[in-house]
C-alpha cells in the first residue's frame, strides 16, 4: 500500500532532496500548486510523470496574487486532505513552505512582466500576475526542476509564466497541462467548490456557450459579433456578469479581428460572485 508523499517545508530541504533525486541520475518535475486538489491538479502530476522521472508538488496559497477583497482569507486549506489525494499518483515529495520561507522578513523583490500581463486577468486583478511570476520565480530557483507543469485553464498565467521563464533564462521545460472538465464541460477549479447548487447548474453552460463561440468564428462570422452574442447568451443563461469574452493570438494574447490560423477564445463570467475561467483553441478550417 503506498503511503502519503513526504512533506518539506524548507527550501533548504528541498534542495537536499531534489540534489538526491539527481545524484541517482533521475529528472525531477515540478507541480505548483495551492492545495485544494481536485482531479485536474492530479491530472497535472499524470501529465508530468510523462516527461521526468520525480514529481514534486508544492502547495502554498500565496498572498501575494490575491487583491484586496478576493477570496485569501477564505480560499481552501486542508493539507491532510491533500496528501491523501496524492498517495497513489507517484508524488515523492511535497514542499509546503510557511510564508515566511517564501516571503522572508526584508524581501524586496517582485518579478513584472509587462505586456502579456497587461491585458484580461491583468486587468481585471491589478497586481496578480506581479504575484504569480514572483512566487513562481522563487518556486522554480528553489526547486531546479527539469520541467513544471501548468494548467491550460489558465491560459494567461500559463503565457506569462512561458514569457519571463525565457527572459530571465531559467533553465527549465514549462509543459501546459490540458483542462479537466466535469460532465457538463465545467473546467475543474478549486473555486468550483463555492458555487452553489443554482451557480453549478448554470456554470456549464460557460462551456457550452464558448464551443458555439468557437463553431461560429470557423464558419467564417464575424468575431467581435460572435464575442458578444457569447457574452450576451451568457447573461441569458444566468450568469450575473460577463468579464470578458475574447478571441486572441495564442502566443501573444492580443486580440484577433480575422482567423488565420490557430486562435485562442478567453473568457471569464460570474455566477454566485465566483469570477469562472475557460478558453479553448479555435483552429481556421
Ligand atoms: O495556478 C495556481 O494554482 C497558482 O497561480 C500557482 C501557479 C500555483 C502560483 O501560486
Amino acid at each position: 500500500m503506498s503511503s502519503k508523499p513526504l512533506v518539506v517545508r524548507t527550501i533548504k530541504g528541498l534542495r537536499q532532496f531534489v540534489q538526491a533525486v539527481r545524484k541517482n541520475g533521475q529528472t525531477v518535475g515540478l507541480v505548483p500548486t495551492m492545495g485544494a486538489l481536485h482531479h485536474g491538479h492530479l491530472s497535472l502530476i499524470t501529465e508530468i510523470s510523462k516527461h521526468v522521472d520525480v514529481p514534486i508538488v508544492s502547495i502554498f496559497v500565496n498572498p501575494t496574487q490575491f487583491g484586496e477583497g478576493e477570496d485569501f482569507e477564505i480560499y481552501p486549506r486542508d493539507e491532510q486532505s491533500d496528501l491523501q489525494k496524492l498517495v497513489g499518483t507517484g508524488t515523492a515529495l511535497v514542499f509546503a513552505p510557511h510564508a515566511s520561507e517564501m516571503y522572508p522578513a526584508g524581501d524586496a523583490t517582485t518579478v513584472s512582466v509587462s505586456g502579456i500581463s497587461d491585458r484580461f486577468e491583468g486587468a481585471e486583478r491589478p497586481g496578480h500576475f506581479d504575484g504569480v511570476a514572483t512566487i513562481v520565480s522563487k518556486l522554480l530557483l528553489q526547486c531546479l526542476p527539469d520541467a513544471a507543469i501548468f494548467g491550460e485553464k489558465d491560459f494567461q498565467q500559463l503565457a506569462v509564466i512561458r514569457q519571463f521563464v525565457r527572459d530571465l533564462a531559467i533553465p527549465v521545460s514549462i509543459v501546459g497541462g490540458p483542462i479537466i472538465r466535469e460532465a457538463d464541460g465545467l473546467a475543474a477549479s478549486s473555486r468550483n467548490a463555492y458555487l452553489s447548487k443554482r451557480g453549478r447548474a448554470v456554470a456549464g453552460q460557460l462551456n457550452v456557450l464558448l464551443k458555439a463561440l468557437a463553431a461560429d468564428v470557423r464558419g467564417g462570422n464575424d468575431i467581435s459579433r460572435a464575442e458578444k452574442t457569447a457574452s450576451d447568451a451568457l447573461i441569458d443563461a444566468g450568469f450575473e456578469a460577463v468579464d470578458y469574452v475574447a478571441v486572441v493570438d495564442p502566443a501573444t494574447l492580443v486580440p484577433l479581428t480575422a482567423l488565420n490560423g490557430i486562435a485562442r477564445v478567453l473568457a471569464v463570467a460570474r455566477i454566485d460572485g465566483v469570477r469562472l475561467l475557460d478558453n479553448m483553441a479555435i483552429e481556421a478550417p
